[in-house]
């Protein structure tokens, strides 16, 4: 492992106010979304989707890193070129998800583990040689009655740290990403313990396992209240309510923040990024940005709907959501932004 790589990478995924763009969906995710606007579910026209998406003009001016899925980087644009290199030649940094999907927990019901660690280094080995320099692990947290429990917290977060140490010894930056997820009728205050719990628990075990903080990124949720909670606060309590949470749990020696929209509707998902830079800019000691895949998508994805002709036309949205959310960086997105 050499250090500085992993410091460089890390810098340069948060570097000149950009954000990541997460085009990691495993095919059933992928498949299940092509499914509900009748886009055939097939690896050609999954193929056709990434190729959009990579070659959408402009798309490096405000994403630094792409992450991509076992089938995706070992896909190519039409003319032969691998998705990898083609990000790369963009000035984006191609990424990697390497998990193999959250499981149901065994003994605890309603509650997941992730997996993928067997054979995880040969893995990270590979994806090195295919032009991969960061990684993404994602554990899930549910909220209900009596969970999440203290055993599920413990067991993510130790196989999110020993991943993250796997990827730094093969010279990947790992992105380390615990959700705690949206669905429920739980209340913010209700998600702001478990997220803080969730990262406390993540941090104990990343220096447990001698992850080098200053080459990570962390990849967490909003603290927000459940899609089914009668009371929804306003963009800025939703905003208050994260970054305390972040500032009580998350070590100044982690260069960057990158939030996972969730589910969010991809305006709300900028409002919300924009008013943590806003309200927080001089009290924070890392960078505050984005790494979403619905909230940057799903209007490219609408509009496109598996048609040859609508190419141009997703492009210029997806480009657009990518600027919305560099601006909500920079705390400088308004919703005079939409509809321009
Ligand atoms: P969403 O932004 O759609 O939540 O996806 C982010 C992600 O990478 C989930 O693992």
């Amino acid at each position: 492992m050499n250090p500085q790589i992993l410091i460089d990478t890390a810098s340069q995924l948060v570097a000149d106010h950009k954000g990541l763009l997460a085009m990691d969906e495993s095919d059933p995710t992928c498949n299940k979304r092509f499914a509900k606007l009748g886009i055939p579910q097939t690896a050609d026209a999954r193929r056709a989707y990434r190729e959009l998406i990579v070659t959408a003009p402009g798309l490096g001016e405000s994403i630094s890193g792409a992450i991509l899925y076992d089938e995706t980087i070992r896909q190519q644009k039409k003319d032969g070129t691998p998705f990898a290199k083609a990000l790369a030649a963009a000035g984006i940094v191609p990424g990697i998800k390497v998990d193999t999907g959250a499981k149901d927990m065994a003994a605890h019901p309603g509650e997941k583990i992730t997996e993928g660690l067997d054979g995880l280094r040969e893995r990270l080995a590979e994806y090195f040689q295919m032009g991969a320099r960061f990684a993404k692990w994602r554990a899930v947290i549910t909220i209900g009655e009596n969970i999440p429990s203290r055993s599920c917290l413990e067991a993510n977060a130790q196989t999110l740290a020993r991943y993250a140490a796997l990827c730094q010894e093969a010279g990947l930056v790992p992105i380390v990403e615990p959700e705690v997820l949206m669905d429920g009728a739980h209340t913010l205050e209700q998600c702001r313990r478990v997220t803080e719990e969730t990262l406390r628990n993540v941090f104990i075990q990343l220096n447990c396992q001698r992850v080098l903080l200053e080459g990570m990124i962390l990849k967490p949720n909003m603290v927000l209240p459940g899609l089914d909670c009668p009371t929804q606060e306003s963009v800025d309590e939703v905003a208050d309510a994260t970054v305390k949470t972040l500032l009580r749990t998350v070590p100044a020696a982690v260069p960057g923040i990158a939030f996972l929209s969730g589910g969010q509707p991809s305006e709300l998902a900028s409002a919300r990024l924009n008013a943590m830079n806003v309200r927080f800019k001089s009290r924070m000691p890392w960078a505050l940005t984005f790494s979403f895949s619905r909230a940057i998508q799903q209007p490219a994805l609408e509009i496109w709907q598996g048609q040859e002709a609508k190419v141009k036309s997703a492009q210029q949205a997806l480009i657009h959501r990518a600027q919305c959310n560099r601006a909500a960086r920079l705390g400088a997105y308004s919703a005079a932004m939409e509809g321009t």
